[in-house]
Order: C-alpha cells, then structure tokens, then sequence
C-alpha cells in the first residue's frame, strides 16, 4: 500500500461511518450485524451501503489520513500526517457516525445533568484531545468505549464507589453496545483494560502506575476529570497527565459555551464536537 493512504477515506463516504472498509467483502457482514442489534442500524444501512457502493465505483477521490480499526498506522509517513494536521482540523479517531460515539439519554440509569448525556460528552472530548495530544492513538478505541460506559450504571449523584463495576456488568446486558464498539476498533483483547479502568474510575484509591492498564485508567480518570468544572472543584494537580494540566482552560471554557446551550439527545454530539473544535481553536 503505497505511503500515506492506508485507511484512505473519503470525506463523501464520512457519513457511512460504522461500515465503513476498504474491503467490500468485510463491509456486508458489519451491516448485517448493526442492523441485526440495532433498530437504528437497519433504518440507515441501505444509505450507507449506497455510498460505499460510490466509493468503489470511483467517487470521492478526496481522502483524510486518519486510520481506521485494523489499519497499520506506522506505514503512515510522519512528515505526510504532519501535515495533514496542520492543514485539517481535528477528527475524531474512531471512524463512526459522530452521533454514535456518545450513548443516549435512555442508556443511562439515573437521568442526571451532572452524570448524563452532557458530561459523558465532553468527557469523550477531552478523551480525544488528550489521545491527540498524547500520541498514544492505539488507545483510542479503548477509550472511547471506557469513556462511553462509564457512567451508564450510576443510579443517583452522590459518592458512589461501585458504579464503574456496575457499569462493566451493565456492558454484558447491551450486545448492541458491544457490536458498536467492534464496529469502532474495539478488540477482544481490550476488554480486560476497559475494565480495569471503568472499575477504577469510582474508586478512591490511584492505580499502581506499574499496573499494564494504568496508561487507560489515568487516561479515562483524567477525561472524566477535566469536567469537574461543572461541579467548580476541579484541582489541576489531581491530574495524571501533564497534556491534562494543559487543558484546564479549555475543559473550563467548553462547559461555560455548551453546557445547558447543545440540546441533549441523539444529536447531542454531532453538535458538540464541532463548537468543541472551534473553542479548542481559540484557545491555542
Ligand atoms: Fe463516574
Ligand atoms: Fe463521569
């Protein structure tokens, strides 16, 4: 595969999202999947079928650099996606539907404004930023997915010590989750990382940082972290990450410009990420 084209995907195609593929015979079976488990999958499959149908007669020439599930990402040349970045605004790193990467409201067990669809939201942003600004992109679809459910099984606002295990258990009972986090990049082999750090998440005590899933857990801990302003306590020096410490501004500002202004709801993120990027922008 020639240099800087590995997972080539283009901007037309940006709205196929979960099946997305360079490889047609990989893509049915995902559809069939998603719309098997998932009510909204089956509405949507037709449509997204179609644009891959485009892309493989020839369409849409015009290609982002950003690699998908499976992908090898160090065939990649540095100095090509270096620039790219430069030249485009951040994506997020996992390769679906913008309205897919946050749960709905209904998923969650405690309808919440502190602990719902919102926090969850720029918890997830901050988790993308903090991938960007790590490096660490190979932790992208774990932390998506720890982020995603870390909050689904808390049943009121207060202390709570267990409902990041409750979550992890509440994960079990959602196959169409679980099809949805295969879909964006997720593999078997993460799972025992994802819990680790959802568990983690609602203790008091700090991973040891010698543990193998501490980078995950500091990570999620610090997303989830950075939105402590919302609750007006957050301490920069309770950050794991020192690229946490540099996001204090930003997490402050994204929740004073969207918190109670971007309607909750399916749509919730599609809306949010770009006003993210563009408060993000500001700010550098
Ligand atoms: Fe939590
Ligand atoms: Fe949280």
């Amino acid at each position: 595969m020639a240099v800087g084209t590995a997972w080539c995907k283009p901007e037309a195609v940006e709205e196929m999202g979960p099946f997305w593929s360079s490889n047609p015979i990989s893509t049915i079976p995902w559809v069939a999947r998603y719309s098997l488990s998932n009510p909204r999958g089956s509405a949507e499959a037709p449509r997204w079928l179609q644009l891959f149908a485009g892309y493989l007669l020839g369409h849409a020439p015009n290609c982002t650099h950003f690699p998908g599930p499976g992908s090898d990402s160090s065939i990649i040349d540095p100095e090509v996606e270096r620039r790219a970045d430069v030249a485009t605004p951040m994506k997020p790193p996992i390769a679906l539907p913008l309205g897919e990467l946050v749960p709905s409201p209904h998923l969650f067990g405690h309808g919440s404004t502190l602990h719902g669809q919102s926090h969850v939201a720029r918890a997830m942003v901050h988790a993308f930023c903090l991938i960007d600004a790590t490096g660490w992109r190979e932790e992208a679809p774990r932390l998506w997915a720890a982020v995603y459910i870390h909050d689904l099984a808390r049943t009121h606002d207060g202390v709570c010590y267990r409902h990041g295990g409750d979550a992890v258990n509440k994960l079990k009972t959602l196959p169409h989750l679980q099809v949805l986090f295969g879909l964006g990049g997720v593999q078997d082999s993460d799972y025992p990382f994802i819990h680790t750090a959802v568990v983690h998440h609602s203790l008091p005590n700090e991973l040891d940082k010698d543990h193998p899933h501490w980078r995950l857990t500091s990570l999620l801990k610090d997303a989830d972290g950075l939105d402590r302003v919302r609750l007006y306590d957050l301490d920069p020096r309770y950050l794991r990450n020192p690229q946490a410490r540099e996001m204090v501004d930003f997490a402050q500002a994204l929740f004073d410009e969207t918190d109670g202004v971007v309607p909750v709801g399916d749509g919730h993120f599609a809306e949010l990420w770009p006003e993210a990027m563009r408060l993000r922008g500001g700010l550098r």
